[in-house]
Order: C-alpha cells, then structure tokens, then sequence
C-alpha cells in the first residue's frame, strides 16, 4: 500500500538547521496527491502574479490568466478600480473572455451570450425571460482579490469556504514584509519599461525550476559558464526573509564571455524570489522576472517577462542581445530541470542534503512549503479524504 499524504509530507524534518536538512521528500515532486493539495493551499491562499499594471492603464483594459488551474481575469473598470474576477460564466461555466489580453465595454460569453459588466455584475441573458426563482444580482462573476504593488497586480483565489491558512487577514502587503518592499522599492522598477515576454514549457516539477534558482549560484560556474564570467562567485550572498530570498553578486569586469559581459554591467546582480513563485532578477538598468506555473505535476511554464530603462529605438539591439543572453541561460536551466525530474523518478533516490554555503535559499522554501502542506492537510477535510482512499 502507497503512503498516505500525511505520511508523505511529514517526512520532512521543517526543525532540522540547514547543516542537518535534507530536501523536501523526492514524492513532493512525483506524487499527484501532493500537486492537489498545492493547488489548494499554496496557490489558492497567497498572492501570485496576475498581470502587469501596465497591461491595465485604461478603464475596459482586461488580462485573463490562470493560478494552478483556476481562470481568472482582471479587469479595469469604469470607475477605474481594478478587480479580480474567476473567468467562469455563471451559466454554464465557459470562459467570458477568451483573449490573453486586450480591451472591453463589458464582458461577453462566447457561448449563450450572457454579459457581465466590467465591474462583473450580470447584465444580459438572452432568452431568460420565463425562468423562475433567478437572482441576476446574486449572478455577477465570483470575484478574486486583487491587490496592486510596484509594476504588478497580485490574486489571491481564497474564498470564504477555503480562507487563508495562516493569517486570514494578510494583505498583500503584510505577506510582502517592510523589507521586501522597502529593498524593491530603492530599485525604482516602475520606472522601467517592459519590451518583451518569453514562455518556456519544462517537463518538471514546479518546484524543481525554483530549487535550481535557489541554489545560491552552486550550478552556475558548472552549468553557465557565460554567466559565471561576469559574476564574482566567492562573493554571492544569500540572505533569507519571512516569504523572500535575496541572492546576490557582485560583478567583474572585463568578461570573458563577450556577449554575456556586454549586456550584463553595474555593480551588483540580485535575484528576489518571493515565494513560492515569482523572481526579480535586477542588473543595472535590466530587470526580468519570471512567473513559474505549475501545469501538472511534472510539467511547468516558466514565464519571462524583460523590462529595460531606455526602449528607444537606438537601444533596441542592446536590449535584443541581452534578452538572447537571458534565452540561453534559460536553456541551460531547463535541459538540467528535465534531469532532476528524472531522477527524482527513480527509486535510489529519496531526498538530498543541502550546502550550508550555498542553498539556504532553498531551505527556507521547504520549510515554508512545509508549513502550508501540513496547515492543509490538516485543515481541509478533501486533503483528508485524498490520504484516507491512498
Ligand atoms: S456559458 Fe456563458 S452564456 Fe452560457
Ligand atoms: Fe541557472
């Protein structure tokens, strides 16, 4: 008989100091029960990504996305409040907005034509007049919270049947922490332009494409040589807040790889990941994120979005180089995802140790991980019952 999902997760010490810790269990990346239960803590709890401020600047503007699973859509609306929305016709649960992105006077489905305004309340349905005990007012779109800050506007999927495990009341600035904010703010990101967006598909684990960031730069000299010229790597620091880790380099001149040393300058490289899935990387007048999305359980989209201080014309082909650079750091790191998924496949082997100099980073994501799965499974009778028919 297979362990049950309790048995699963409290196989990891979350007490054991970074000296004594090993990884999270190799079945927290192989083990659909586990994705479940992320989906419905992890990723339904905190705050995650939804759209960029600069996708929404006009009343009508909308974004549609998905968090683990779950359509949503963000909208400007006519009072230019911005709002969260379950992209979920209220009829019979079509998607109301099918684009990625663009602009609206009021929400329309696709399919029967029912429409909600832009602020989600129902207008239209079409061919509805005989049917009884029917409350348009109670009909409009289930909203989402949506919460704004620096260049992006952050969900939170928590309803009143699933509130947030550990802090109900935790708005988007309290899960950020005074730190956090108060670091990215002195970056001046909203003064920066986004250019382009890359989408890659990796067949891993979520989490296995955010260890491999958090390793405190231990696979770049390995796995980037490029990278590894222009970064100084016996200085890399690694500092850990409540929900971030900031990774840090400084940088050495005179690279040897050209290309790399060309379009990544300044004085320090950092790298902000907020858990659990969102990075800011920062070089001087360069910012990408990336949004890491969990498509199933050993498959992943990994968002990238560039953003540079000048976008002119004149600035173009530096801004391109630089975005090649990232591209191929980018596949360096996927084809080594794709390993690890393997092997954390195969039966010789269960969990690894961690570097004290090195992977603190990802130590304060298991743990925090850890804490969520064992709130949910503690918490939600469906978690239960998945453990109990194992
Ligand atoms: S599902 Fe949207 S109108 Fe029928
Ligand atoms: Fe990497």
């Amino acid at each position: 008989m297979s362990a049950s999902l309790d048995e699963i997760i409290i196989r990891y010490n979350p007490e054991a100091p970074l000296a004594e810790a090993s990884t999270i269990p190799s079945a927290w990346y192989t083990d659909q029960r586990i994705f479940d239960l992320e989906k419905q803590t992890v990723f339904s709890r905190s705050w995650h990504v939804a759209a960029r401020t600069d996708q929404l600047c006009a009343p009508g503007n909308f974004v549609t996305s998905e968090i683990a699973g779950e359509p949503i859509v963000v909208i400007r609306g006519h009072d230019d409040v911005v709002r969260g929305f379950f992209n979920v016709c209220r009829h019979h649960a079509a998607a109301v907005m099918t684009e990625a992105e663009g602009h609206a006077n009021q929400m329309r489905c696709p399919y029967h034509g029912w429409t909600y305004s832009l602020e989600g309340e129902l207008k239209g349905t079409p061919d509805f007049t005989d049917v009884c005990n029917f409350d348009r007012s109670r009909n409009g779109l289930v909203p989402v919270e949506i919460a704004e800050w620096e260049s992006w506007l952050f969900a939170r999927l928590a309803t009143e049947q699933q509130p947030p495990l550990a802090n109900p009341n935790a708005s988007l600035a309290e899960f950020l922490g005074p730190e956090f904010v108060s670091q990215i703010q002195a970056l001046g990101l909203t003064g920066l332009h986004w250019m382009e967006r890359r989408r890659y598909t990796l067949d891993c684990n979520w989490k296995v494409f955010v260890d491999n960031y958090l390793d405190g730069g231990y696979h770049v000299p390995h796995l980037h040589k490029g990278l590894d010229s222009v970064l100084d790597y016996s200085n890399y620091t690694i500092e850990n807040g409540a929900h971030f880790c900031l990774q840090s380099s400084p940088m050495v001149r005179g690279a040897d790889d050209i290309q790399v040393g060309a379009v990544r300058s300044g004085q320090r490289a950092l790298y902000y990941w907020l858990y659990p899935n969102f990075m800011i990387n920062w070089y001087e007048g360069v910012l990408d994120t990336n949004l890491v999305r969990p498509l199933a359980i050993d498959r992943t989209e990994v968002i990238f979005d560039f953003y540079f201080a000048d976008v002119s014309e004149a600035s173009r082909e530096r801004n391109l180089a630089s975005i090649e650079v990232g591209d191929r750091i980018q596949q360096e790191d996927l084809d080594i995802c794709e390993s690890v998924q393997r092997g954390l496949r195969s039966r010789a082997y269960t969990a690894g140790r961690l570097s004290v100099r090195r992977e603190a980073g990802e130590h304060l994501f298991h743990r925090l991980l850890y804490a969520d799965l064992k709130a949910g499974v503690d918490a939600l009778p469906i978690a239960k019952t998945l453990s109990e028919v194992s």
